[in-house]
C-alpha cells in the first residue's frame, strides 16, 4: 500500500504532538522538560531546519545555564576537518560587555539585548579549516537554539579585519584566535514563519 508522503508526515506530527502532550501534563513546561521529548527523528530534523530563523528581539528572560550548556554541546558536535575541532566559545552575559559587542557594526546592535551573546572562535594555528569547521558548529547552535523554544541570529565579523580586532581588543581574546561571528541568543520577542528557500534553478544533476 502506498502512503501518500503528506499524510504520513502528518500523522508523524500528529503523533509526536500527542506524545509531547502527555510529556508536558506530566511534568512542567520548562526549557529542561522540552528537553526531555523525543520526538521522531525525521520530523525533528526537518522541522526544525525550516524553522530556524533569525531572530533579533528577545525578552528580559535569562537563558539558563542548562540551555547555555546545551547550545555548546550541540555547536560541538559538529563536524570538522580531520576531527581538528579548531573553535572555542566566549560565553558573554556581562551587560556592559554585551553593550561593547553590539557596537561591533551596525548590524550587530542585538548583542546589548540578548541575555547572552555566544562569540565563535577559530584557531587558524589549529586548523586551516578553521573557517568551515566554525561555521557548522555555529549552525548547530542556532539549530539548537531553536529546538530549544530560543531565538537566535548570526552576527558575523570575520570578513573585516576590522571588527575582528574590535571584539579581540572588547573580550582580550589572543592573536591567531580568529572571530568568526556573535550568536546573541534569548527568549524571542518576535516570531517567524517558518521557510524552505528552496529553488529548483539552484539545483543540477550530474554536472552544470
Ligand atoms: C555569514 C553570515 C553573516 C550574517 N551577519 C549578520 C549580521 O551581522 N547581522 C544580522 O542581523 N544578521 C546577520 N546574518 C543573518 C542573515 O541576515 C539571515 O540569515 C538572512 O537574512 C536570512 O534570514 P533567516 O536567517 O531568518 O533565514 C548573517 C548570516 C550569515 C550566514
Amino acid at each position: 500500500m502506498t502512503i501518500d508522503r503528506a499524510e504520513s508526515c502528518k500523522t508523524l506530527a500528529d503523533d509526536t504532538q500527542q506524545r509531547n502532550l502527555e510529556m508536558l501534563r506530566e511534568g512542567e513546561a520548562s526549557a529542561t522538560s522540552r528537553r526531555k521529548f523525543e520526538p521522531r527523528e525525521e520530523e525533528t530534523m526537518l522541522d526544525l531546519i525550516k524553522k530556524r530563523r533569525s531572530i533579533r528581539q528577545y525578552t528580559d528572560e535569562p537563558v539558563s545555564d542548562a540551555d547555555i550548556k546545551v547550545l555548546l554541546e550541540a555547536a560541538m558536535a559538529a563536524p570538522s576537518s580531520a576531527d581538528r575541532r579548531p573553535w572555542e566559545f566566549i560565553v558573554v552575559r556581562e551587560k556592559s560587555l554585551r553593550q561593547r559587542l553590539a557596537q561591533t557594526h551596525v548590524w550587530s546592535h542585538m548583542c546589548a539585548d540578548a541575555p547572552v551573546v555566544f562569540v565563535v572562535c577559530g584557531d587558524e594555528r589549529c586548523s586551516k579549516a578553521w573557517v568551515e569547521d566554525t561555521s557548522a558548529a555555529t549552525e548547530n547552535l542556532l539549530l539548537a537554539a531553536t529546538a530549544l523554544g530560543l531565538g537566535a541570529v548570526w552576527v558575523g565579523v570575520h570578513r573585516d579585519p576590522q571588527n575582528e580586532e574590535y571584539v579581540r581588543k572588547v573580550l582580550g581574546i589572543p592573536q591567531g584566535l580568529h572571530v568568526l561571528c556573535l550568536v546573541p541568543v534569548g527568549h524571542p520577542a518576535e516570531s517567524k514563519p517558518p521557510h524552505t528557500k528552496y529553488d529548483e534553478s539552484k539545483v543540477h544533476y550530474d554536472g552544470y
